[in-house]
């Protein structure tokens, strides 16, 4: 079978480059036709610049990084250094890239891959606010009937919010571009924070990365290292969950996720719960159910799968 082609919009961060690492790594499995950026947990200028190091780092500069949206649709952009740091990908020593940015806008690049790839073939991955693929939808609508599938990282239901008590980080510092996606008509994966805790990273793990002396493994573990410090107050060990590698792992292993189709619902209104996921896992309200929510990964082939992934990069 032909690797299914995506493209992954993100906002690099740790764990968006465990997730392009690992997708690189499954070339059988993915061609990444390309990397659209946006500002999300880090300003959109580090979130490019990550991204290009991160494609240098796994040795395919070939693929084109665009540049999007700086900032939210509505709302004024909330970054989180306080998790990732300063750069955005602090723990790992990468040089400045030399790859060029495209200079095509990603929002134009987005509408003008999916218009011209044939119906059902693309899928976008959001690892990080959706902004540049709504935006894409607000400008042309086309593009919509023409995607296989959105697979993103974001939301939280029965473990509510980790950026405010009813929300998570991605769905809350855009709202409104979530719920143009929700609402689109187009088939949506969500992989909430409900599942990525269920992949908890350990200190172990991050050892057999190292291990296999491959410098992309090596620099990813460095990383994590990073990561790793923020959390302590929240969980129990000093593994932590990955979030985006979960929309990887999903797209390459689907069966090892508990997933159910349900109706899924953006607050875009309320004061206290702006950005939750309003997911009807009972189906009470017997609306369409617009949306496959992920519950639970199965940690252990999660995980081994990615240590041969990533390790299988130079
Ligand atoms: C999400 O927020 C970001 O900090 C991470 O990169 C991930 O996409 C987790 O809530
Ligand atoms: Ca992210």
């Amino acid at each position: 079978m032909a690797p299914r082609k995506i493209i992954i919009d993100t906002d690099p961060g740790q764990d968006d480059a465990f997730a392009i690492l690992f997708a690189l790594g499954s070339p059988a499995e993915l061609e990444v036709v390309g990397i659209t950026t946006v500002g999300g947990n880090v300003p959109l200028a580090l979130t490019a610049e990550n991204a290009l190091k991160v494609i240098e780092l796994a040795g395919r500069a070939d693929i084109p990084v665009y540049a999007g949206c700086p900032g939210p649709m509505v709302k004024k952009l909330k970054t989180a250094e306080y998790v990732h740091g300063p750069t955005g990908m602090d723990g790992a020593d990468l040089p400045r890239p030399t790859t060029p940015l495209q200079d095509e806008h990603a929002v134009n690049y987005l509408v003008r891959a999916i218009m011209d790839a044939p119906e059902g073939e693309l899928t976008v991955c959001t690892l990080g606010p959706m902004t540049n693929l709504a935006m894409a939808m607000v400008m042309e609508p086309r593009i919509i009937p023409r995607l296989r599938e959105v697979v993103l990282m974001g939301g939280g239901f029965f473990q509510g919010g980790n950026a405010t008590p009813a929300a998570e980080f991605n769905i809350f510092v855009d709202p409104h571009a979530a719920h143009v996606v929700f609402e689109s008509g187009v088939p949506v994966t969500m992989c909430p924070i409900d599942c990525t805790y269920t992949a908890e990273m350990t200190v172990e793990w991050l050892d057999r990365l190292r291990a296999t002396g491959k410098r992309a493994a090596i620099e990813a573990a460095n990383m994590a290292d990073f990561y790793r410090q923020y959390g302590s107050h929240k969980f129990a060990t000093s593994a932590r969950p990955i979030h985006d590698a979960c929309v990887t792992g999903y797209l390459l292993a689907p069966e090892l996720y508990e997933q159910r189709l349900c109706n899924v619902t953006i607050d875009i209104v309320s004061p206290e719960t702006i950005g939750m996921t309003l997911v009807d896992w009972w189906h009470v309200t017997g609306k369409r159910k617009n949306c496959t929510v992920l519950r639970r990964i199965d940690p252990d082939p999660f995980f081994a799968l990615m240590l041969e992934r990533i390790g299988a990069l130079a």
